[in-house]
């Protein structure tokens, strides 16, 4: 999809960092842009389905049709939770959460967003995942919520893939990681040395990357730059 190839465009999680960064640079960029979130009009929340498809039915009747859906929702730590250090710390609660928005919610939005994407012509839906959830490039474990309910979307992105490789041949399907962003999500790490980058130059290199996808790259992980993750 390239700069003069925009139609509307939809970004789920437009209040987080890098989705509201998002959001601005596809605006520049000339998409119709709408940006989705507990707090937009219609609201939606990844605990909620009804929510889910409610917000994903406005955009029925779409015109321009909708090309292109970005999911940058993602849950690492809250009030109540942080990422586990060891074995120790596991905390069905802390499982819990990370899977209802990380792979279920995700999961829910793919059921319910897809529909919209064009049966001929190019699109795109990518889903924000994290390299910590490849395990083939797991060498320091920890964070075990984290790491596995972001394999389980990459799993869930893979396999809608191959379903939708067979309904809309031309759909990509993408599990993208967007680099070490400074956002509410990474703000505990980033005090502690962690190196991060602005979101609106992770947005950008994430619009890069989409633009430079084709139809065979469909259900793959890919980093901010371009670079396969392995799964
Ligand atoms: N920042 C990084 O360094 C980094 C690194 C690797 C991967 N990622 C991934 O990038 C994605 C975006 O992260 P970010 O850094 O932009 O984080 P962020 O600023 O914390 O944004 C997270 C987004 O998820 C939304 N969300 C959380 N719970 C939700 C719910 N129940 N229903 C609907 N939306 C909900 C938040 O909405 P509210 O505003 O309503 O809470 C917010 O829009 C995540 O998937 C994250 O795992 C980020």
């Amino acid at each position: 999809m390239s700069d003069s190839e925009t139609g509307q465009a939809i970004v789920i999680g437009a209040s987080g960092g890098i989705g509201s960064a998002l959001v601005e640079a596809l605006a520049v960029q000339g998409w119709t842009v709408t940006g989705l979130s507990r707090r937009s009009d219609p609201p939606l929340d990844l605990l909620d389905e009804a929510s889910i498809a409610a917000a994903a039915e406005t955009f029925k009747t779409a015109d321009p049709p909708v090309r292109l859906i970005i999911d940058a929702t993602g849950f690492l730590h809250d009030e109540d939770f942080s990422p586990e250090r060891s074995l120790r710390e596991l905390n069905q609660e802390h499982f819990a959460r990370a899977f209802a928005l990380n792979a279920t919610g995700p999961a829910l939005l793919m059921k319910h967003f897809l529909p919209l994407l064009p049966r001929m012509g190019r699109s795109v839906f990518a889903t924000l995942s994290a390299r910590v959830g490849s395990i083939s490039d797991n060498r320091l474990g920890g964070w075990h919520a984290y790491r596995a309910s972001k394999a389980a979307l990459n799993q869930i992105l893979r396999s809608v893939s191959i379903e939708m490789k067979r309904r809309k041949p031309e759909a990509i399907c993408i599990a993208l990681h967007p680099g070490t962003v400074d956002t509410r999500l990474s703000d505990p790490f980033s005090k502690s040395g962690l190196d991060v980058r602005p979101p609106d130059e992770a947005a950008q290199d994430l619009l890069t990357v989409i633009a430079g996808l084709s139809a065979d790259d469909s259900g793959g992980f890919r980093d901010h730059k371009g670079a396969k993750i392995e799964f």
